[in-house]
């Protein structure tokens, strides 16, 4: 191959730029120009790229973020094309034939799973594609963990860091919230390494009385009490707490503030004062840990190796700390928080940390 495209699409995460730069100088060493899509897959239909140079890639590698640019909506084979008349088109050809146009022969593609199953239509419909799974929610079967849940956790973990002097200072109840959607991984890692007292998954509806005691006894015996509860979190017989809906995206939910009730609920039964805090989008940014790094350039390495070999039609991931691939599924099947079976649930309950349970 002379060309490759690589392509950023999805909700951003640290890790993204360091996967960028391996590829483009491993490209450029082996005498291959490299093409950016920018903006995600909205670049790919409407036909945005940058040619790479190794001048646009030097000091990314720990930069939060994605230099190409993201979208976490538009998929390409269902793209919306008129908002108010609701009218969709598979619009993967088009964006095939300009880099066809270009002369590109092979596309990496760094997302989460939405992502990857358009970069599977982009492969099957004759694109030789390699997918790199990314997210913070940790929650692809194609890599455990996955590039950006480090960082994530690790900024979550300085945050609740800080709001646990202020809350020890007011005799105060912190309820945090944790992105993640439907998966509990990273309100779980963030959660632990935090000492909170509470952690609240989405994989299991609480019960506000249990939540409520563990409060009074945290309070009780250490000032404070940290409740980290995910955005996709609910009471028992509960609906779980929605802000918004797209409509062009692949997951059409978006979470948000389940911990400004909570809060409330708390301190009305329990008399301490809480206050909710919503970490939102500080989660994702910042400046990338170590681990994002590696793990990113190990698989943009791998990604390329095989683009290369015209071994595609892989998602590359790390299991069990080895560089791994899979075909893409044809089925979305999203690696799921096994509460019942978690070691480092388990752990947190030997501990004495509730899940509110
Ligand atoms: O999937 C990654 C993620 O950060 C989720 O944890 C979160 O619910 C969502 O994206 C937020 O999406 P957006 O950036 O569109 O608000």
């Amino acid at each position: 191959m002379k060309k490759i495209a690589i392509m950023t699409a999805g909700g951003d995460c640290c890790g993204l730029n360091a996967a960028v730069k391996t590829i483009v100088c491993e490209a450029k060493t082996k005498g291959i120009e490299v093409v950016g899509i920018l903006d995600g897959y909205k670049g790919f239909i409407e036909g945005r790229y940058k040619e790479l140079t190794l001048d646009d890639v030097a000091g990314i590698e720990n930069m939060g973020g994605t230099i190409l640019g993201s979208s976490s909506k538009e998929c390409p084979f269902y793209y919306l094309i008129d908002k108010e008349k609701n009218i969709y088109e598979d619009l993967t050809d088009k964006g095939i034939e300009a880099l066809k146009n270009m002369n590109v022969e092979g596309l990496i593609v760094i997302g989460g799973d939405g992502t990857l199953d358009s970069a599977r239509v982009i492969s099957e419909r004759g694109m030789p594609t390699i997918g790199i799974p990314k997210t913070i929610d940790n929650d692809m079967i194609a890599s455990d963990p996955t590039i950006g849940f480090d960082t994530a956790v690790s900024n979550n973990v300085e945050c609740i860091a800080k709001l646990k002097s202020t809350a020890y200072s007011h005799k105060r109840a912190m309820v945090v919230e944790i992105m993640g959607r439907t998966s509990g991984y990273l309100t779980l890692y963030s959660g632990f390494v935090s000492g909170a007292d509470v952690i609240l998954l989405p994989e299991k509806d609480y019960d506000l009385d249990i939540v409520c005691n563990k409060v009074k006894e945290a309070v009780g015996k250490n000032r404070y009490a940290i409740v980290a509860v995910s955005e996709a979190a609910k009471e028992i017989g509960k609906k779980e707490t929605i802000s918004k809906i797209v409509k062009d995206s692949f997951e059409q939910k978006r979470y948000g503030g389940v911990s400004v009730n909570l809060a409330k609920e708390i301190e009305e039964r329990t008399g301490i004062e809480s206050k909710s805090v919503i970490l939102g989008h500080m989660q994702r940014g910042g400046e990338t840990v170590f681990s994002d790094i590696i793990r990113a350039s190990l698989q943009a390495d791998y990604a390329l190796e095989l683009l290369l070999n015209n071994e595609t039609g892989y998602i590359v991931g790390m299991k069990e700390g080895k560089l791994s691939k899979m075909q893409f599924p044809k089925i979305r099947v999203p690696r799921v928080l096994d509460i019942d079976n978690n070691e480092l649930i388990k752990t947190a309950k030997n501990m004495g940390i509730s899940f509110g349970i």
